[in-house]
């Protein structure tokens, strides 16, 4: 077979904000397809790069006092870490913020302009004065005017559904300062796209998806709508040659960055750009979500086209990640961040699942958490794995660690399974991960039958040699097994490797027998799913919901502590949070009273000596003699804040705090726990 020349991309992960299991759909199913050509003996480079432009990223590097720079640096950091350990493998990860990206950026626009394909325009927008910049829809909230629903976004509304102009949102107000924005023209560039009617009509069926070709192809009924590339400053990008404040929109210079990751990876090989993208036996594809097809099916190979550059060979889009048939909800605990999942699981349980859900369409996927413990622990684990621990520890243990040939039924099922190799191959070919795990699943199926129909633990009870046919068949059946799992299981393919002191495997050593050669120490392949680290997972990523409080609603309570301050109640988000780090902070400790009586010249204090099993008892002022008198307290057990700094009265030192509750008629109820307790004992 030709070797293929293959540049493969994921969409860029934009730089402000952390990678979740929704990302790693893509991520991951890319790897795969990646590793899967690259174990066919096909030179195949997989790139990606963080997607550091545009406003979101400069907000919140102001928000957090950090240059955008230092603020892409860090999440490159970050974004980096996690790949790596969910095993995803970059020939080369990159950032939008480099030369070679701004150089590209500028030729592909340059040649657009010089074409006529640039035009300009006055164009209003929303303008906060008081942050002195232009604002996106997604920076403008208001009340959508179709429902009337507070607090939604500039370009639609949430709860409605309803999409419209930022200028009819009602009651507009910037999203970074709550202050009301106003109209303001600006000179905006824009890339026609009617020029390009007859070329992507004729391109889109070809190189996407059916459906989504279809669906875009909708749009041409009507005259294509020009593409708005410039931002105006401040914005973090880079500048439109030519203009002073003018910056290109992050969409432009996002899916630049392929060629700009691939060209920073072909030159350190001494390689070029050209070498590659242009090279007419290259293919390109592009891993995307179901969200970005427009940037990526329409305006990407208008660019690429224009500017004489290879257009895609196929835009490979997927659907959306749900958990337990639902959005990802942060208050649910269902949006897991990669690194809150690594926390608790192993990576390759997910790599493992997503591969067996995955299956080359558009349609949304689904993390049930119940069928992935399941998954997980019964084929991964109980079928597949288990051949491998149960085969090569009785080859160890009673053969001698040598395995000899196959006996024929193990090599009549080896060779029946190696004649559905070429499924499995074809289905990686086409991204139906789910195909090929069922074919290795049902290949574990019959191998684990046989296994218990020559049952090798009574057999070896009679004949040694015959005993190490069958498991020298089980391993060999296995180890087809984990050649077809590596491209999803890579780290546990190397394992497999090494028992059976092989180099690493690629295709081809799908069609080798293993026999007569010595079996290494057997290392732990797969561990079974504790549904107790998932729920651990969950409970670690909720988020508690914070109901929408309009800006009137702020202004009226506000508004109202003025005039009445006694009743007014805030609105619950208003409450500042603490995270978990901050409440560990304080030491609860149950405390035996040891001694309690009135304070001379306070009708308020109490004084308390309190036993927390330490040399002395601590002394401690608390003002709740209204409600209790001495004798009420002293053998009773309560509850202190035990490291609190120690606070000079003006009757002595109080060296912590009760803790205790107001009753609504103003009267204090000491916390007691509800059975006696060790003095001393910590409260969590
Ligand atoms: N920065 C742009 C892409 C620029 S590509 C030139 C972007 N970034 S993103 O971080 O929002 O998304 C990155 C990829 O992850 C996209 O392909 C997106 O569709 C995918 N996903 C993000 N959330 C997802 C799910 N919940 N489920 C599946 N894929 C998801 O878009
Ligand atoms: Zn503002």
């Amino acid at each position: 077979m030709d070797k293929r020349k293959i540049i493969v991309t994921s969409a860029l992960p934009y730089a402000n904000g952390a990678l979740h299991l929704g990302h790693m759909v893509e991520y991951l199913q890319t790897d795969f397809w990646a590793r899967y050509q690259r174990m066919m003996g096909h030179d195949c480079v997989y790139v990606c790069a963080d997607d550091t432009h545009g406003t979101p990223i400069m907000i919140r590097a102001r928000k957090e006092g950090l240059t955008p720079e230092q603020l892409i640096d860090r999440t490159y950091a970050e974004h980096t870490r996690d790949f790596a350990n969910f095993e995803v493998y970059f020939d080369e990860y990159g950032s939008t913020n480099v030369d070679e990206n701004r150089v590209l950026s500028e030729t592909i626009y340059l040649r657009m302009k010089e074409k006529g394909f640039v035009s300009s325009r006055i164009v209003d927008q929303q303008y906060c004065e008081h942050d002195g910049m232009f604002l996106p829809d997604r920076f403008v909230k208001g009340t959508c005017p179709k429902c009337g629903a507070p607090d939604q976004y500039g370009d639609n509304c949430d709860k409605c559904g309803a999409t419209y102009d930022a200028f009819e949102l009602q009651e507009p107000r910037c999203a970074v300062c709550g202050k009301a924005p106003v109209r303001r023209g600006s000179e905006q560039l824009f890339i026609e796209l009617e020029p390009f009617r007859e070329f992507l009509r004729e391109w889109l069926p070809t190189h996407t998806d059916a459906g989504i070709a279809k669906k875009l192809l909708e749009w041409f009924n009507e005259p294509l709508r020009g593409w708005n590339i410039s931002r105006d400053a401040p914005y973090f990008g880079f500048k439109i040659p030519g203009y002073e404040d003018k910056y290109f929109y992050v969409w432009v210079d996002a899916p630049i960055n392929y060629m700009a990751t691939l060209e920073r990876w072909a030159k350190k090989r001494g390689s070029s750009l050209d070498a590659w993208w242009q090279d007419p036996k290259a293919e390109i594809y592009h891993f995307i979500g179901k969200d970005i097809v427009r940037f990526h099916c329409l305006f990407w190979p208008s660019l690429l086209h224009n500017a004489g550059f290879q257009t895609p060979s196929n835009v490979f889009v997927h659907g959306f990640l749900q958990v337990n048939g639902e959005k990802m909800s942060k208050s649910k605990g269902t949006f897991i961040s990669a690194e809150t999942y690594l926390k608790h699981l192993p990576a390759q349980a997910l790599r493992f699942y997503y591969a067996c859900k995955l299956n080359g369409t558009t349609d949304d996927l689904d993390l049930n958490m119940k069928d992935f413990v399941e998954r997980v622990n019964s084929d991964l684990v109980g079928k597949i794995t288990n051949l491998a621990s149960r085969g090569a520890q009785m080859i160890t243990k009673s053969c001698g660690g040598i395995l000899g040939t196959m006996d024929d039924d193990s090599r009549a099922l080896l060779k029946a399974c190696r004649e559905q190799l070429p499924d499995v191959l074809a289905a990686y070919e086409r991204r139906d991960f789910c195909r090929a795990m069922v074919l290795v699943r049902e290949w574990a199926d019959k191998a684990n039958q046989l296994f218990d129909a020559k049952a090798p633990w009574k057999l070896v009870k009679e004949d040694v040699e015959a005993t190490r046919s069958v498991l020298t068949g089980t391993l060999n059946l296995f180890r087809l097994m984990a050649i077809c799992l590596k491209p999803v299981l890579p780290s546990y393919a190397e394992k497999v490797e090494a028992l059976l002191g092989e180099a690493p495997y690629t295709f081809a050593d799908a069609q080798k027998d293993v026999e007569g050669c010595p079996v290494g120490a057997y290392a732990h392949l797969a561990t079974r799913i504790d549904p107790k680290a998932v729920q651990a997972m969950i409970d670690d990523s909720v988020v508690p919901e914070t109901s929408p409080v309009s800006q009137k609603d702020i202004k009226k309570a506000v508004r109202q502590q003025a005039t009445k301050p006694a009743e007014v109640v805030f609105p619950e988000p208003l409450a500042e949070t603490i995270d978990f780090d901050a409440f560990a902070k304080v030491d609860l400790r149950v405390a035996t009273v040891a001694h309690a009586e009135p304070v001379e010249g306070s009708d308020k204090l109490l004084r308390l000596l309190l036993d927390i099993a330490e040399e002395k008892p601590r002394q401690v002022f608390a003002g709740i003699r209204k409600s209790y008198s001495p004798e009420d307290l002293i053998g009773k057990q309560v509850v202190m804040v035990a490291n609190l700094a120690p606070r000079k009265m003006r009757f002595g030192i109080s060296e912590g705090m009760v803790v205790a509750s107001t009753d609504p008629d103003g009267s204090f109820r000491v916390m007691q726990p509800l059975t006696p307790t060790a003095p001393g004992a910590r409260l969590h």
